[in-house]
């Protein structure tokens, strides 16, 4: 089915930095990351949790960001080469059904997924990419805005992650929104 995607204008929005003041990325992502992690980041827009993200991995770390829409990469680019932070980024252009990742298998710490499994067509394609690139011990943070997603639509997004073979570790509480933490296995 054909999704809505979120138009480019609304990036300018969504990097807004009073968004801080109810979604803080520092409060949100800081107790996952470490130094030297390879983060991925799928639907960044223009880069409200990519920056952070890049500042949080250091110099020894990266944050690959895919986005399927052109002026988003372009915007978050431009804030990133801004902020000193482009030589941690790196950008890719995803298709509907691609991420163009497969060279990260395996190899991913960290994925975030904000505010973006609600605009894919093929969700269980995604989540397979996602795992995928994850380490054994990877970790993937699914949130969704609570204004576009029920709670039933955000339980059965869940259901394709899990078909996809990620196991559902933690619910977190990041306003206006439902948000979860998977992972690759089940000890962790
Ligand atoms: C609502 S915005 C969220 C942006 C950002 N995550 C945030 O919270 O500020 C959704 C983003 O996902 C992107 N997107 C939609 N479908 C996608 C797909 N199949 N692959 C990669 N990005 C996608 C859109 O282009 C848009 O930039």
């Amino acid at each position: 089915m054909k999704k809505h995607i979120c138009p480019w204008y609304v990036g300018y929005l969504l990097a807004n930095p009073l968004r801080r003041l109810f979604q803080n990325p520092k409060n949100i992502l800081r107790p996952f990351i470490k130094e030297g992690m390879t983060i991925l980041e799928v639907g960044p827009g223009m880069g409200f949790f990519s920056l952070p993200l890049a500042k949080f991995v250091g110099e020894t770390g990266r944050v690959v960001c895919v986005d399927l829409q052109e002026k988003m990469i372009k915007s978050l680019r431009r804030r990133a080469d801004k902020a000193g932070l482009l030589t941690r980024i790196e950008t890719r252009l995803s298709t509907e059904t691609s991420l163009q990742i497969d060279d990260l298998r395996e190899k991913v710490d960290f994925a975030l997924a904000f505010a973006v499994v609600h605009e894919v067509s093929d969700p269980k394609k995604l989540f397979t990419q996602i795992f995928n690139s994850l380490k054994r011990e990877g970790m993937l943070l699914v949130s969704e805005p609570t204004g576009h997603v029920t709670k039933g639509e955000f339980d059965t997004m869940l259901s394709i992650a899990q078909s996809a073979g990620l196991k559902i570790l933690d619910t977190l509480n990041i306003a206006r929104s439902h948000s979860v933490t998977l992972s690759k296995i089940s000890d962790f």
